[in-house]
Formats: C-alpha cells, structure tokens, sequence
C-alpha cells in the first residue's frame, strides 16, 4: 500500500484567472511566474505552488495534488484501477505524477519528487501573555495590518455521492487514516463524512488532510491554507474585508480538527479557508465517531451560514 504524506496543491479552473490571483494576493498567497494562461501561487513554506488557476468556462476543482512518500510509491501508485501511468509534470519544480480518481470522480494527482522552492521569509508567531503564563516583558503586540500570510495547503473537503465507498477506498489506496467519523443525526450507520489523515507513523500529521463528505455530485466544498497563528486568521479576515471581498463564515473555532477558521468567497463562488492552531495527531490516535451536528461544527463564533451547507458555488 501507498502513503500520502500530505496535500501539495490544487489546480482549479477560473473564469478569469488575473482575478482569481488579485483574490488570492489578498488572501495571502505570493503569485509566482505565470505559464500561458495559468496563474500560479505560493505560500511561505518551499513547495513552489499550491495554488494553479486555470482559464475555464466551466470553473470547476480540476485535480488535489497529494504528494506521496516515495518513488516506490509513485510507481505503486499506477497499479490502483483507473490509475494513470507515470508521467512529469510541466510545472514549476517539475515532478512526476500519477493521475487517479476518487469513487464519485474527483481527481487526485499523486505526486513526488516535485523541487522545493527557496522559502519565503516566514512572519514570525505573535508571543502571547497567557492569564497565569507570561512570556513576553517589556515589549509591546503591535502586529501588522496585512494579509494572512498563508504557509501551505492544509486540506481538501470533496463532496461524493457515497462517502463511505470514497473512504474505503483512500483507506486502501493512500494508507489514510479515519479521524473522525460523522454520522447523521440519530443513525447509528449511516454517515455522511470522514475526516481523515495520513499515516506517517509516529510522525505527526494534520487531523485532517481530506474530508470526504455526502453530496449530491462531485464537488469541492472547500480548500483550507494555513496560517502562522490566530491572530492571523483575525487579521487576515480584516484584510479581505478591507479589500471588499465576499465574507462567508467566520471567525470561529471548529470542533473536529480544533482549527480558528475564517471562510471566504474566491471570485468564481468556491470557499477557501484561511486556519491556525489546527490538531494534530500520529498514527496511534483511534478513530472516534461523531453526530454531525451543529454543536460538532464550531465551538465559538458567528452562527454558521445556511450557505455553508449548499454543495453549489456561491456566484
Ligand atoms: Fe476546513
């Protein structure tokens, strides 16, 4: 079995994707060098992009690109059904790819060898004074108002018409791990998401790098950055409202997975998620099984928006 050692980027397609890049400047990303009509975006951490807006008609998640552990694996890779051979990939930091589906349709790019780019400059986490701990003397909180410096992708949230087939087959074919498990209201088997992980042993990893959730048809309900600390989700959100884009939910705190959270609009109606402060665990946490219900969605902040459950773009 093959293992995914976390999310690398996304390549969705844009109406327009010179304002999808001013969208995700303001969000935080750095835009990098362009290649024919596609924009390319990084964070702060080396991976050369996690961001590619392409020109569509039809905006759409076009493919999550999740980096395996090794060559091996790449090659292990061509042997789940449907896969593709391997090929390279054409953009920055080159690579190979091995191109799948999840059940339902989504597709996933796995990836490896893809050449990391020198790190940004990282801003510094603020030093916070606790009520009974205090760690910083003789100096003052002045951060800056600027945008969310984002550090990298941090998860995906697909939509599938049946979840529970899509997580089987992450299981046994990325060597993911179930997190939480999200049952419907009352049922004691009929679930509607799975939260889950990569198992990278002892290693630990974020509570989340894929939830696959109940939708109609194959959809993206979000993609998730992060973001050095919450004082930068808080500044971040003062950012983008500043520059009038399209609030959706937030700032709070989510239950499952722990994150401070603000949600936005992108240009073409698809919800991107700046977090800090998420959970992470190894291998050895046991999977524990939930209510989807609301109180399991945020443990503060505004009420969520009846948008938040819609599967279709916000345009
Ligand atoms: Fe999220």
């Amino acid at each position: 079995m093959i293992k995914v050692r976390g999310a690398k980027y996304v390549v969705y397609g844009v109406s327009d994707p010179a304002k999808t890049s001013r969208f995700m400047e303001d969000f935080g990303l750095a835009p990098v060098a362009w290649q024919g009509e596609s924009a390319y975006l990084r964070g702060a951490l080396p991976a050369p992009y996690v961001y590619v807006a392409e020109k569509s008609d039809a905006p759409s998640l076009k493919a999550f690109g999740l980096e395996v552990e090794s060559a091996e694996d790449l090659a292990r890779a061509t042997q789940i059904d449907g896969a593709s051979t391997i090929h390279d990939l054409d953009r920055p930091g080159g690579g190979q790819v091995v191109e799948v589906f999840l059940p339902g349709g989504i597709k996933l790019e796995l990836v490896h060898g893809i050449a990391d780019a020198a790190p940004l400059p990282i801003e510094a986490p603020l030093v916070i004074n606790e009520g009974l701990r205090k760690a910083r003397f003789n100096a003052a909180q002045r951060p800056a108002r600027v945008p969310a410096q984002v550090l990298r992708l941090g998860h995906v949230v697909l939509g599938v018409p049946d979840p529970v087939a899509a997580k089987d087959w992450a299981v046994r074919n990325l060597g993911m791990i179930v997190s939480d498990a999200m049952l419907v209201p009352g049922s004691k088997d009929d679930f509607v998401g799975f939260f889950m992980r990569c198992d990278r042993g002892r290693t630990p990893c974020d509570h989340h790098t894929l939830l696959i959730t109940q939708a109609a048809s194959p959809s993206v309900h979000h993609i998730a950055f992060e973001v050095q600390d919450i004082d930068t989700v808080f500044m971040g959100h003062e950012w983008m409202k500043g520059a009038e884009h399209r609030p959706h939910w937030g700032v709070g705190r989510h239950v499952l997975g722990s994150q401070v959270f603000g949600y936005w609009w992108d240009p073409d109606g698809f919800r991107v998620e700046h977090y800090a402060d998420g959970d992470v665990y190894d291998s050895s946490v046991p999977a524990t099984t939930v209510e989807g219900t609301h109180d399991q969605l945020w443990a503060w902040g505004p009420e969520v928006p009846h948008t938040f459950f819609q599967q279709t773009r916000e345009t």
